[in-house]
């Protein structure tokens, strides 16, 4: 069988008489299940359903990786429950097609196995993965507010039972080959070199079944699985509301309802995942992930490929970005003018690595990129340099006086400062242009976004390299301007300054939290000031508050005056204890006012307006996810704009009149909702 008119797949017989089928989509990195591919597959397991091959391979011919999942950039084509229905009766036939055929089926993954492409792979009889560390396999549908939907959540229960399978549906997380191998997703882990020996030996002769623990079974089992699925249940909604975030207890609902009969689950599958492709939340969470894509596209600077990081500042932000940068892979020399500071920073790298590396080995190269580096060596032959010293405009511009001369002629030079304007900064270059912001959060490993900061005198060269380069490090670029606050500061303070407002006014902090989390942001304002440091958001607050309408709190200055700085020093609004707050029991007779929810988030989305007008960021798409990557805004509604479009942008501006009425001229609406 060698039919190679399609475009997708290529089609090879060996002369063992099995089948290749090498996935290959033209014009595109990455192997995904488009309408296309799905169609082409189609008719070629029709095809090998009539003939007898001796075995079918599926292999990917991309670097990249096996299958990424569905083509997410088709989702917005769903409009209605029946065109998903359509997209989902499609990947069935395939996948029942594939488990369907009498000869053995290997799936040869390298790189991603993701969503629909682990679906696939899962309706293979065998799985071989490669050792590589960047080999990830998993079902990371319910980040989308979804579920697998063609097969997945049967196959993959089945295949490794409901603790291991569950749990990897529910999290989204990404399996690699190791911890595959060890819960019977694949059959074995070996490296890609031996990929096409192994595949064929396992359609000669067919490996040791592997068997699921006696006790894993008895789970499965009609009278027990309810209490499971409480359990379950109880831990998803200590992270995901159900009514913010339908998908995980979808998921558990379809295994207790139908586990026992895996045809019907099959068509509940199907079912669940109608109803939830074309909920609120789902659509939403689509839209953020294009939005990442775009942000992504946005530092493509093809042939800019930067080496060498030097840091200067081993503090809490130039320590974390010099240890994630050599995470990533970069040598990284890091300067402090203290030597107790670089070797803290080692300790906290270690930690990191331990973390997220595992492997001794690879945990020894990351450290071994990290190179201390007191006297500044590295300035002279580093690609990239990030000052990461004091919020102080003269120490900054002195440092910069004197590396301007040693740096490489090409060398980006980036600042993290969170406030000072870079026209501020660079007066004392020779080449200002080579002056760019990039401003990443804290803490840096958990924060998906950096903001790009750019000046009137920052070249465009500049700021594209810059970019280019924190895709590099596997973080979201977002271009801003150089003005108080940038984005994210100047949207995020407006709300935790009117979270303190409401501080004053004696509601139970524990409320205004909860209001915020109801809203579905990942943590209450109060928790969120105490986390940063109080006397960082007041220094903050300070410096914005020269610009822009924000009355710095008396009861902010007064906690900082004590020493009261929140988590780091054990007392802020709340008591900390082992790191985390003890909040005070909300009274049970309190009558809270009606309006703190919106009072918090409307100065926000206020705030947003405002930056749109005043052309921070360059459209309403990027604001939204600069506002989603950059403070955790509520990803299931889609960014403030978005927010603004679903509920009314007259409505909103109504109740920001209402609110000014109620509680003054900081609410009053910005001139730019008239633009929106
Ligand atoms: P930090 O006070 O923790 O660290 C500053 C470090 O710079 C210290 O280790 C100090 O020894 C070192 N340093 C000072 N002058 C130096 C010099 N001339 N040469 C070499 N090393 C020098 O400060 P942090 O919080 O890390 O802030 C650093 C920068 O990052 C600031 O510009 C701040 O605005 C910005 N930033 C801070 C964030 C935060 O959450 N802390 C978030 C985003 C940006």
């Amino acid at each position: 069988m060698t039919n190679n008119n399609y475009k997708n797949w290529k089609i090879d017989q060996d002369n063992d008489g099995i089948v290749w089928l090498h996935l290959d989509k033209p014009d595109s990195q990455a192997n995904v299940l488009s309408q296309e591919v799905l169609h082409e597959l189609k008719e070629i397991i029709a095809d090998l359903e009539k003939q007898t091959p001796r075995g079918v391979i599926f292999i990917s011919d991309k670097d990249s990786g096996f299958i990424a999942g569905a083509d997410i950039k088709e989702f917005p084509l769903i409009e209605s429950e029946e065109q998903a229905r359509e997209v989902l009766n499609l990947g069935h036939s395939i996948c029942n097609g594939i488990e369907n055929l009498s000869c053995p089926t290997v799936a040869v993954i390298h790189g991603f196995c993701l969503g629909g492409g682990m679906e696939l792979a899962l309706a293979c009889r065998y799985r071989i993965a490669d050792t590589d560390p960047k080999c990830k396999m998993g079902l990371p549908e319910v980040k989308l507010g979804i579920h697998p939907g063609f097969g997945g959540t049967v196959r993959m229960i089945r295949q490794v039972g409901v603790i291991n399978g569950l749990d990897a549906m529910l999290t989204g997380r990404n399996i690699s080959s190791r911890i595959a191998k060890r819960i019977g997703l694949i059959n074995y882990a070996v490296p890609r070199r031996h990929h096409i020996n192994a595949a064929r030996s396992l359609i000669f002769k067919a490996p040791k079944p592997f068997k699921l623990p006696f006790w894993n079974k008895i789970l499965n089992h009609k009278q027990v699985r309810p209490w499971v699925a409480k359990m379950m249940t109880k831990k998803v909604a200590q992270k995901a509301n159900r009514s913010h975030y339908p998908s995980p207890y979808a998921m558990i609902d379809l295994w207790v309802r139908c586990y026992d009969d895996h045809k019907t689950m099959l068509q509940e599958e199907i079912n669940s995942f109608v109803g939830l492709i074309v909920g609120k939340t789902a659509q939403n969470l689509i839209r953020v992930f294009l939005l990442s894509e775009r942000l992504k596209s946005l530092g493509k600077a093809g042939d800019y490929k930067p080496k060498h990081v030097h840091v200067i500042g081993g503090g809490v932000m130039g320590g974390d970005i010099a240890a994630w940068c050599a995470f990533r892979g970069f040598k990284v020399t890091l300067q402090d003018r203290q030597v107790e500071t670089l070797a803290k920073v080692k300790k906290r790298a270690y930690g990191l690595y331990k973390k997220r590396l595992k492997d001794r080995l690879l945990i020894t190269g990351a450290l071994d990129r990290l190179i201390p580096d007191i006297k500044g060596d590295g300035v002279k032959t580093a690609d990239i340099i990030i000052e990461a010293i004091f919020e102080d405009a003269q120490v900054k511009r002195d440092l910069f006086a004197e590396i301007e001369p040693k740096m490489k002629k090409d060398a980006i030079l980036a600042t993290n400062t969170s406030s000072i304007p870079l026209d501020e900064l660079n007066t004392i270059l020779k080449k200002p242009e080579r002056l760019v912001g990039l401003h990443f959060f804290n803490p840096v490993a958990m924060m998906p976004l950096v903001e790009i900061v750019h000046s009137p005198k920052t070249s465009d060269d500049i700021t594209n390299k810059a970019a280019a380069f924190t895709r590099r490090i596997d973080k979201l670029p977002l271009p801003v301007t150089s003005t108080p606050g940038f984005l994210v500061n100047r949207v995020l303070m407006p709300y935790l300054m009117e979270a303190v407002e409401l501080v004053e006014e004696n509601i139970p902090l524990a409320l205004i939290d909860k209001e915020a989390l109801d809203y579905g942001m990942p943590m209450g304002p109060i928790e969120l000031a105490d986390t940063v440091g109080l006397d960082i958001c007041l220094k903050v607050a300070e410096i914005l508050s020269q610009h822009m309408d924000i009355a710095v709190p008396e009861r902010l200055r007064k906690m900082v005056e004590k020493g009261n700085l929140g988590k780091k020093t054990g007392k802020g609004f709340y008591t900390f204890k082992n790191g985390k707050p003890v909040k005070p029991a909300i009274p049970k007779d309190y009558h809270p006012p009606t309006d703190l929810q919106d009072r918090m988030i409307m100065r926000m989305v206020n705030e947003a307006v405002a930056c749109l007008r005043d052309k921070v960021v360059d459209d309403a798409d990027l604001g939204d996810g600069g506002i989603i990557f950059g403070t955790g805004f509520a990803p299931f509604r889609g960014g403030p704009f978005h927010y603004v479009e679903s509920r009314g942008k007259d409505q909103l501006v109504k109740l920001l009149d209402q609110l000014e009425h109620r509680h003054g001229p900081r609410f009053a609406a910005d001139k730019g909702w008239k633009e929106l």
